[in-house]
């Protein structure tokens, strides 16, 4: 039997082993029949707690084109976690009934505790401000399949750095590769925390912080930005003042390289206008399709699948 795996955090996997989750992806994409009936007779879970679109549909496609199931439910008030079961009971019965669990929490730290519990792989599908590492698996693929190397690249982090866990993620693998360097964009309300800043330090990482996002353009290998999340803020009022303090246009991509990509976790609210949509260096909605074969490939490995 083979150790039993989770992924609560990016750092759970390896650099090899990102590594060759990017390249069973590639080969999904290239030869998605060899993979069509792989997962036959096994269950995903799906326990979202918090809203999602992208993380639990794209989870679902990918066990439905392993040949899989798919049970679990989308929001905490049509499962018995209304009565008030914590998520250790929950994951607990769970495991019972599932070959492996991919679950999404408003609370920090809720996969760590599913994972001491569990007798199946845990996947985090965010936890609060916390992590998103499947979101980072995913734009890790892209930036792969796009610049060719996650190497050498400058990366551009826009919006809310302060609350973004798909930032905070993107972060922590990156550093791992080598001569990256990133251009933080947010205003000083929306900062990155100061731990991923000393994360930053400890790594030896070449890092800037700047206010204007027409600034920082020009120099961008990829600009990945980011919804600033109603969700997160105590106070609407801060909400409403912070909300559109950075929103890329077009025309704002002329003073970019031909070849920089523009990523977006999504769902965008205002922070992309709709006309960057046609530009070739669009790159969010291929990002959300990454997502479903990066999946394909994370459930085979946290399974032991060859
Ligand atoms: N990127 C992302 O996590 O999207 P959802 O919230 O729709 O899952």
């Amino acid at each position: 039997m083979s150790e039993l795996r989770h992924l609560i955090s990016i750092t759970d996997l390896s650099v090899e082993e990102v590594d060759h989750l990017i390249e069973v992806a590639d080969d999904i994409i290239e030869n998605p029949e060899a993979y069509q009936e792989i997962c036959r007779h096994k269950k995903l879970a799906t326990l979202f707690f918090e809203p999602s679109t992208r993380t639990r549909l794209s989870f679902t496609a990918a066990m439905m084109e392993l040949g899989g199931n798919v049970l679990g439910f989308d929001q905490a008030a049509s499962s018995s976690a209304s009565k008030g079961e914590s998520v250790s009971d929950t994951i607990t019965m769970v495991s019972c009934y599932a070959d492996i669990i991919a679950m999404r929490h408003p609370k920090e730290g809720a996969p760590f505790v599913a994972a001491r519990r569990a007798t199946v792989p845990i996947i985090n599908g965010g936890d609060g401000g916390h992590f998103h590492p499947t979101q980072t698996l995913t734009d890790l693929l892209t930036i792969h399949r796009k610049k060719g190397s996650l190497d050498g690249l400058t990366i551009g982090l826009c919006g809310d750095l302060k609350f973004g866990r798909t930032v905070h993620s993107l972060i922590e693998a990156m550093i791992r590769y080598k001569d990256v360097r990133f251009v933080m964009i947010s205003p000083v309300e929306l900062d990155l925390p100061s731990y991923v800043k000393e994360m930053l330090d400890a790594a030896g990482v070449e890092w800037k912080e700047v206010r204007s996002l027409e600034e920082a353009i020009p120099e961008l290998d990829v600009l990945y930005m980011t919804r600033v999340q109603r969700e997160r803020f105590f106070n609407e009022e801060d909400y409403i003042r912070l909300k559109d303090s950075f929103v890329l246009r077009r025309k704002m991509l002329d003073a970019a390289k031909d070849d920089m990509v523009v990523m977006h976790p999504l769902p965008r609210v205002n922070e992309i206008s709709v006309d960057v949509d046609d530009d070739p260096r669009a790159a969010y909605f291929y990002q959300a399709l990454m997502g479903k074969y990066i999946r394909m490939a994370l459930i085979l490995f946290l399974l032991g699948i060859k």
